[in-house]
């Protein structure tokens, strides 16, 4: 390390003394020496400025010129280029050459199986150009693309195509303009030969919009379900958001090597291709949702990033916190909204709450930046969603809408700040949200410690409330937030106990907003059964002493279906809580009969949805149940939680299989019913495979499946129950579809998982296999990151093999891809939640990492953030 990495603070901001009013770029691609001409147009905004440094990384600059005439005054620095002596107004000519083929960070201009694509999010394009790279510098751009015209037909940049010509040797070009002015992170170029599935759609105020979807070629029959998807979204956003699309062309290109899940650049999204490409031989369930819910997601940000954009990038969660809330609400609104509210609180629940109490917490707001590729987390995106919805809680839909309004109307077109959208949702409901604005600045989780009193003389039940936050690692002193806490009453037969205070009758959504409160209610004719933070309506942790008899209860007559299967969450954190303490005092693993027989009532509930019953029999992953202690003993949740599926499927058998066999489906369709069933099928299939015939069900199941869902389910109930039959599917799998990378993501996400006693040494193996490669990060992500994050036991073996294994992964990627090196070493970073010894190993590993001399900013931030700790 030359120099040590510097931090940037919120509190600094500063905006910048030039800006760029107008961008015209021209690019002349070549694998190794890429040509690119940007002309601006600057003009000063603080009177008497006369330097500028222009940001820049890994460029060769070739010429400098300013109004026409070539210009001197410069000098390169470590971040980019200082100009000097300058007029107040004037032309800035820079020729820079790049590199796409030797970058292997996929930021920047890249290869992508040999078409060429940019992703400049957060800080990208500083690597095509020196430029003013921060998202409140403004510019219309446009963008002229030349290339040999065989290899490259396609070549794409944002907004309108405005000329396009053949040059000599083959080359052509073609020019793009994009009327709306944006920041540099939302530009975008590709260029390649793929196959083009088009369609169009009809705004409400009549215009039609041409949409094209660029898949790699033989791939057209699996884009239709991502252009439903973006005609779903197009109209979702219409209906309940009130926006309309804003071009004449929308444009997706599907790239296999890209680092996150798909990027929001004006008029041309460029997308993972896992986002995009599915059909029922290669994709799940599981996957058609992704592909829908990220295909929303880039769309909304339209409005919510691109036309309202940030203005530095500690305000990320303006667009995406709102962004998430928005692609939450469109698959809710579109599928089960039950099902999708379980899903984002397991998200919450799991890796968001670890991250909280990890050396990297922070909050939806950070305040202190290195590398803002570490920043694109879980807290600013799931939890800044949260921090939506509560906002939404508290106004309701009509006040939320009319908010929404008067941020567009304020803030169209500029960079905005969290402060400017809270306001516009106080202004426009005129509720108070002062208090509430701590969500922005606190990090951590919330707890909430509820007791409760009834008293049958006085007709009253009293609630009291105590909420406090841990110290977090980047925070220690914390007050009470407003927190908004739904509750219902139930009397014993089922019905309602309306809430009533003094005298009148109260809303369900109680605002918690001290250390402590007493809520007393009156007219409760018995003691009620009571059900808390029903639709989890904060991100906060619970504590409530229930009976089994009430949860049991409440998993029936709760009113809404996310209540009951939280219910059912509870009665199992309770009792595989209890049973944790009971294997490490060396005692056997006991289970309640009413516990089972709990979940047996909710299995044999003809009323209840399917996809909901697939979710209550759903345990809780060990991840999500480690976080529940203080010091996570790896191997007691694991042998506990494998003893709770094994006496369900033992103690349920007769109707699992019931269940199993009436929820057959002759055809496949992707509607919401049909997933449903085929999702409590495989779940009954999951637990079914670790009885007597499991092997035999398996392998039924897998030779009569018809679809990839079945497919992957029978896979990984073999590989979980670690079945006789599970390496001639794995091997039937790989030889089936081994040309095909996106398909064996999931095989080797189940190598990863694997539970045999040798997993390491097999996931080692598997990286010769000819569909891997450490410089893709999808397959990086399924072999790599599933065993490190989804197979606690093997990852944290005793002796330390897992973490040096993770460790000599990331000396490789710190070298040849920064940004995923550093999300793969989180599980490594949370060292304190584990024992001295596993802490020891841990620190060990992260200290050789440390001592790297070429350590990348991105895993030295984390690092050292490990170790301060
Ligand atoms: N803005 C993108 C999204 O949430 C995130 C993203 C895509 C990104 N690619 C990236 C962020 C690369 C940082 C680096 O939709
Ligand atoms: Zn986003």
């Amino acid at each position: 390390m030359t120099q040590q990495p510097q931090a940037k603070y919120r509190k600094d901001y500063k905006s910048p003394d030039f800006t760029i009013t107008h961008l015209d770029l021209a690019f002349d691609l070549e694998a190794s020496q890429t040509r690119v001409v940007a002309k601006s147009r600057v003009k000063q905004l603080t009177e008497g400025a006369d330097s500028l440094l222009l940001d820049g990384d890994s460029l060769v600059l070739k010429r400098v010129e300013i109004n026409g005439s070539s210009w001197s005054n410069y000098e390169e620095t470590e971040e980019g280029l200082l100009l000097s002596d300058l007029p107040a107004q004037f032309e800035l000519l820079i020729e820079t050459e790049i590199n796409p083929e030797a970058n292997s960070s996929l930021e920047g201009l890249y290869l992508s199986d040999g078409a060429y694509c940019t992703q400049c999010e957060a800080e990208g394009f500083r690597r095509i150009t020196y430029y003013l790279d921060r998202p409140d510098v403004l510019a219309k751009f446009t963008t002229k693309i030349t290339a040999d015209k065989a290899s490259f037909p396609f070549l794409l940049s944002n907004g309108n195509k405005i000329g396009e010509g053949e040059l000599e040797n083959g080359r052509h070009w073609v020019q793009w303009e994009d009327p709306y002015a944006k920041p540099s992170y939302l530009f975008a170029l590709v260029a390649g030969d793929f196959d083009l599935l088009e369609d169009t759609f009809t705004t409400k105020s009549g215009r039609e919009v041409a949409l094209q979807i660029f898949v790699d070629k033989g791939n057209l029959n699996r884009a239709p379900h991502a252009m439903t998807s973006l005609k779903n979204s197009m109209k979702w956003d219409e209906e309940r958001f009130g926006l309309e699309y804003d071009l004449d062309i929308y444009m997706i290109v599907a790239v296999d090597f890209f680092n996150m899940g798909a990027m929001e650049n004006k008029g041309l999204n460029v997308f993972n291709s896992k986002f995009v490409l599915a059909n029922s031989d290669t994709a799940t369930d599981t996957d058609y949702l992704g592909i829908e819910a990220v295909i929303g997601h880039e769309y909304f940000h339209n409005w919510t990033g691109n036309r309202v954009t940030c203005r530095d990038w500690f305000q990320l969660s303006l667009k995406e916190g709102l962004t998430v809330f928005r692609d939450q609400e469109f698959s809710s609104d579109l599928g089960s909204r039950a099902v999708n509210r379980i899903n984002n609180v397991r998200i919450m629940r799991g890796p968001q709450f670890a991250e909280d109490c990890s050396p990297m917490a922070h909050p939806i707001r950070p305040e202190k930046v290195i590398e803002m590729n570490n920043f694109y987390t879980l807290t600013v995106y799931e939890k800044g969603s949260e921090v939506i919805r509560m906002m939404h809680t508290l106004l309701g839909e009509a006040n939320f809408q009319k908010g929404m309004k008067l941020y567009f109307e304020r803030h169209d077109g500029t960079a905005a700040t969290c402060e400017d959208f809270v306001k516009a949702m106080e202004d426009a409901s005129g509720i108070d949200l002062g208090q509430f604005r701590l969500w922005y600045s606190q990090s951590g989780t919330p707890v909430l410690d509820v007791t409760t009193a009834y008293d049958a003389s006085a007709k009253t039940f009293a609630m009291t409330v105590k909420q406090h936050t841990p110290a977090t690692a980047d925070q220690k002193e914390k007050q009470p937030l407003l927190i908004p806490f739904d509750i219902e009453l139930y009397a014993q037969d089922g019905s309602v106990i309306e809430l009533q205070r003094n005298g009148q009758k109260v809303d369900n959504v109680l605002h918690v907003t001290d250390a402590e409160q007493t809520f007393v209610f009156e007219g409760v004719n018995e003691a009620p059964k009571v059900s808390m933070l029903r639709e989890f309506s904060a991100p906060v942790k619970l504590n409530y002493d229930y009976s089994d008899e009430e949860l049991a209860f409440l998993m029936v007559h709760a009113r809404n279906e996310f209540a009951r299967w939280d219910a059912g969450q509870m009665l199992l954190a309770k009792h595989i809580k209890a049973n944790v303490a009971r294997v490490q005092s060396g005692e056997s693993v006991e289970i309640p009969a009413d516990v089972i027989d709990a979940f047996r009532g909710v299995l044999l509930n003809k009323e209840l949805d399917v996809a909901l019953i697939a979710e209550v029999m759903t345990l809780p992953s060990e991840n999500e149940i480690g976080g529940w202690f203080d010091v996570v003993d790896v191997d007691a949740i694991n042998l506990v939680r494998d003893a709770f599926k094994s006496a369900f499927a033992k103690e349920l058998e007769d109707e699992l299989s019931a269940v199993y066999h009436t929820l057959a489906q002759d055809e496949y369709s992707i509607d919401h019913a049909a997933i449903g069933k085929r999702t409590l099928r495989n779940v009954c299939l999951g637990y079914l495979a670790l009885n007597g015939q499991g092997d035999e069900l398996v392998n039924a199941h897998y030779a009569g499946s018809k679809n990839m869902t079945d497919t992957a389910a029978a896979l990984g109930a073999a590989n979980h129950a670690q079945l006789p039959c599970r390496a001639a599917l794995m091997q039937s799998f790989s030889d089936k579809w081994q040309h095909d990378g996106l398909v064996m993501d999931k095989w080797f996400m189940l190598q990863g998982c694997n539970p045999a006693a040798n997993a390491l040494e097999n996931v080692k193996a598997q990286m010769s296999h000819p569909t891997f490669s450490l410089k893709n990060p999808n397959r990086t992500r399924s072999l790599i990151a599933s065993f490190c994050n989804n197979n606690p036991v093997h990852f944290h073996a005793k002796d330390g093999s897992g973490y040096q294994f993770l460790s000599d992964i990331l000396i490789q990627l710190n070298e040849s891809n920064p940004q995923v090196a550093s999300r793969l070493i989180d599980p490594l970073l949370k060292l304190k939640r584990f024992d001295e010894q596993r802490q020891k190993l841990m620190r060990a590993e992260l200290e050789r990492l440390a001592s790297l001399n070429n350590l990348a900013k991105d895993l030295y931030e984390k690092i050292n953030k490990a170790l301060e700790a």
